[in-house]
């Protein structure tokens, strides 16, 4: 029986550090050029979602911010640990040089759909209902919680009694 615990607590071991491993390595093979945490601003800092991602109730896309919106805080926020003050020293470059931050898109429907964020808005959708819980996602975001299928709009829009007129979702 000992021996037994033994040796559980021996595999409950190695499978944390290999745990541990993959974490360590998630950065540097991360698809964006920055790590962008969720968590820290719209979490920690409470920053709200159409402070960045501005046009979501006005208009189709929800916009990704520019680097001016970073600079705003980051002028003087130059981050505690060493490795915040790296990636944020990344943000102070592409500023310097005048240059977009080059991210990569994640949430995407074909060019054949049409996906309005401000009537989702309009009709109190939450972001959550579609991209998860974002103020809690600490490293940056790679893949879409769920996929963007047409059954995935159309059955929230039987739930919801809204149009699943084809011509409504596509050109
Ligand atoms: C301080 C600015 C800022 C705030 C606040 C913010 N975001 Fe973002 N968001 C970004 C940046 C920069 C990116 C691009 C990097 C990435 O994809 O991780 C992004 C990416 C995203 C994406 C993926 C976009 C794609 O490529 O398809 C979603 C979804 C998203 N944000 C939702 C939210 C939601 C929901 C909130 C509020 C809970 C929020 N964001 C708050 C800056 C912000
Ligand atoms: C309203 C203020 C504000 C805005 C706007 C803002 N940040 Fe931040 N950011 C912060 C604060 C506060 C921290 C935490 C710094 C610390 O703890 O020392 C932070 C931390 C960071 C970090 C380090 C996080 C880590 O844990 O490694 C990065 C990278 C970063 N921000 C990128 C961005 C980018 C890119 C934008 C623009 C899309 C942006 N920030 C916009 C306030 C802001
Ligand atoms: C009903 C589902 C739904 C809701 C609610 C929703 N989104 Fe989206 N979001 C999507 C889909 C689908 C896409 C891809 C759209 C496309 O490719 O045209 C997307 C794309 C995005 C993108 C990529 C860039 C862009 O400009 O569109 C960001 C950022 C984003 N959403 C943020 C948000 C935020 C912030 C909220 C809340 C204010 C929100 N979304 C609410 C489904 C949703
Ligand atoms: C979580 C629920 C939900 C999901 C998921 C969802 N929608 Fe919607 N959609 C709504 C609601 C609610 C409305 C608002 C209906 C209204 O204004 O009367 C709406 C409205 C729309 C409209 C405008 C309809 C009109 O009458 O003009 C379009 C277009 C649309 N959605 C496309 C999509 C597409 C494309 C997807 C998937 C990529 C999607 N929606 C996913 C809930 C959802
Ligand atoms: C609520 C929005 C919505 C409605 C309503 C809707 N679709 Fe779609 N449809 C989508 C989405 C989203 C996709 C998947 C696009 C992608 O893969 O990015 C899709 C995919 C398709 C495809 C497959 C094309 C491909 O990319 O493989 C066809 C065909 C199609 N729809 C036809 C229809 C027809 C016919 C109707 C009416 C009976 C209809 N759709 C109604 C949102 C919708």
């Amino acid at each position: 029986m000992a021996l037994l615990t033994v040796a559980f607590v021996q595999v409950r071991g190695s499978s944390q550090d290999e745990a541990t491993d993959v974490a360590g390595t998630a950065a540097p093979t991360s698809i964006q050029p920055i790590a962008f945490p969720h968590s820290i601003h719209a979490g920690q800092d409470r920053i709200d979602c159409q402070y960045c991602h501005f046009s979501a109730e006005r208009s189709v896309a929800a916009g990704i911010p520019p680097v001016a919106t970073c600079w705003g805080c980051h002028q003087v926020i130059r981050g505690t640990t060493e490795e915040q003050q790296a990636e944020i020293a990344k943000v102070v470059g592409y500023w310097e040089r005048q240059e977009p931050i080059p991210w990569v898109r994640v949430y995407k429907v074909s060019d054949h759909v049409r996906f309005p964020h401000m009537r989702h808005v309009a009709a109190q959708v939450d972001c959550t209902e579609c991209h998860g819980q974002v103020a809690e996602t600490a490293g940056v975001i790679e893949k879409p919680v769920q996929s963007l299928s047409m059954g995935w709009c159309v059955s929230c829009h039987k739930e919801r009694e809204a149009s699943r007129d084809c011509a409504v979702c596509h050109f």
